[in-house]
């Protein structure tokens, strides 16, 4: 390892994030009965220009009243270039802070955006006298934010997690999708004819960059990398496949626009007892390995060293915090 430690944020079970609009307190009591890990009550850009203060006032009111149990609890405030975002956290911090866990920055751009949000939330924790420190959950979603991606994820001890937030950094980037979180056809490329003269299609997953880049950021310092939305809701299968992409890259969660994604986001993000039984196998040959002296084994007819305990340790912490959570 380097000498260089890496602080591990606040741990919290983040596999499914529920995003529920500011503007529509009907679907509050719901989506705390449901089986999201984390909510964000959203007031950027689910909510018209003219519900934004209504809906600060459900938001307030909503955090305060209902028993969400459990729950992470976020808001996802306006960005720092409109004049909604002060009041975002300055109302909702002051008025319903106590139940408020994570604050989600949307376009965040640079460290200074951090900064700046950090800033006003320390006054109003200090002044309100809070114990617990309000977290921050940071959409990269633009080109800018994606640039300074690293900057981002060590701008503040407040950080928790990083965010695709794919809808917004295709409309940053220009690319061209139709569907938020969807692919296009378009990216792939064709091989060589074959000497019949056919030529196969080597089709891609246009966000793997930009996942990919943003898990680094997370990871090397200490925060959840999380996937974005997938907007249609009536597909479960495309939306079970992006979650999955994204598991793999080691992404730990993934949003949901619409409850029935909860279920599918909690089962992708759950190691399975297939994997957790292998993990837990790979720390018993390990361990007798390292009774007889060697570093490196087979299992299976596969290698396993000392990077496969890390591995498998990873898993087995995942599984036991599940069952902590109930
Ligand atoms: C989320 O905010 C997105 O733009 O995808
Ligand atoms: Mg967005």
């Amino acid at each position: 390892m380097s000498f260089h430690p890496i602080d591990q944020a606040t741990a919290r079970l983040n596999r499914s994030e529920l995003a529920v609009p500011g503007s529509q307190p009907q679907m509050f009591e719901k989506a705390a009965k449901s089986d999201a890990d984390v909510i964000f009550l959203d007031l950027e850009d689910a909510v018209a220009p003219d519900e934004k203060e209504q809906a600060r006032k459900n938001i307030v009111k909503g955090l305060n009243d209902i028993d969400w149990g459990s729950k992470t609890m976020s808001i996802r405030i306006n960005g720092l270039d409109t004049h909604f975002m002060y009041r975002d956290v300055v109302d909702v911090v002051e008025q319903a802070g106590e139940r408020l866990d994570l604050i989600m920055i949307p376009k965040v751009g640079t460290a200074a955006d951090v900064y700046a949000v950090d800033m006003m939330v320390t006054q109003i924790e200090q002044a309100k006298g809070y114990k617990k420190r309000i977290g921050f959950e940071h959409i990269i979603e633009t080109a800018l934010g994606m640039q300074n991606v690293s900057e981002i994820a060590a701008a503040s001890r407040r950080n928790e997690s990083l965010h695709f937030g794919v809808a917004d950094y295709a409309a940053s980037t220009r690319a061209r999708t139709t569907i938020i979180g969807g692919v296009n056809e378009d990216y792939a490329v064709l091989t060589d004819p074959d000497s019949a003269g056919n030529r196969a299609v080597h089709w891609g997953d246009m966000w793997h960059y930009a996942l990919a880049r943003m898990v680094v950021a997370a990871r090397a310092n200490g925060l959840r990398p999380i996937d974005g939305p997938f907007g249609d809701f009536s597909d479960p299968d495309g939306y079970v496949a992006a979650a999955k992409r994204a598991a793999v890259l080691g992404c730990e969660g993934k949003w949901a626009i619409h409850p029935s994604q909860i279920a599918l986001a909690n089962q992708v993000m759950s190691p399975s007892e297939a994997e957790v039984a292998r993990a837990e196998r790979i720390l018993k040959a390990m361990a007798e390995a390292d009774a007889a002296g060697k570093g490196a084994v087979s299992l299976d007819g596969r290698l396993i060293d000392y990077a496969s305990i890390r591995q498998a340790e990873n898993l087995v912490a995942k599984h036991a915090s599940l069952h902590t959570a109930g």
